[in-house]
């Protein structure tokens, strides 16, 4: 039986604070899987980024769900990127819902504004380009990974954290 809960879903759709409030109220543990990889790494993302590319970042991602995946009871809040290789996204079926968070594109935008600092995929002159860009080009693969699809836009996290429960009979 599956007693993960995986969140993924684009930045800014609020998986670290849903994700946090499901463990609370499911009993379950939290994993947050960037600050595993930072942990790890003893650097901070953007750090990771800096010194060994965006490839050395996701070597990093593929291990820490291979491990994350191998645990039990646990709510994994994931990168948003998570979904780029096909392997991340096997494992965590094996041993997890997957329940992807999703928010309209001008929600995200307005979510991660201040965030170049510390989210390195929108460090760049135009965020908004970026987030169009990488919109177009991930929703096709949270579909695909989906179990279960909530949206987070004009939603506070309890709300979705109820949603979530809902859907999974958790
Ligand atoms: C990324 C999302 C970030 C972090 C890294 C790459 C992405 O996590 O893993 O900056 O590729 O979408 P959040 O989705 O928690 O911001």
């Amino acid at each position: 039986m599956k007693t993960n809960i995986a969140l993924i879903g684009f930045m800014g759709t609020g998986k670290t604070v849903v994700g946090r409030r499901l463990a609370e109220v499911t009993g379950k543990d939290f994993l947050e899987l960037d600050a595993v990889i930072a942990e790890k790494a003893g650097l901070s993302i953007p750090e990771i980024f800096r010194r060994e590319g965006e490839a050395g970042f996701r070597q990093r991602e593929a291990a820490a769900v291979a491990e994350a995946a191998g645990r039990r009871n646990t709510v994994i809040a994931c990168g948003g990127g998570v979904v780029l290789a096909t392997m991340n996204i096997v494992r965590l079926h094996e041993s997890a819902e997957i329940v992807v968070l999703t928010a309209a594109r001008q929600v995200i935008l307005k979510r991660t504004r201040q965030d170049g600092a510390t989210r390195p995929l929108l460090a760049g002159a135009d965020p908004a380009m970026a987030v169009a860009r990488l919109l177009a080009e991930r929703r096709p693969l949270y579909r695909q990974a989906a179990d279960v699809t909530v949206s987070t836009t004009r939603r506070t996290p309890d709300e979705v954290v109820l949603e979530i429960r809902r859907k999974l009979q958790v």
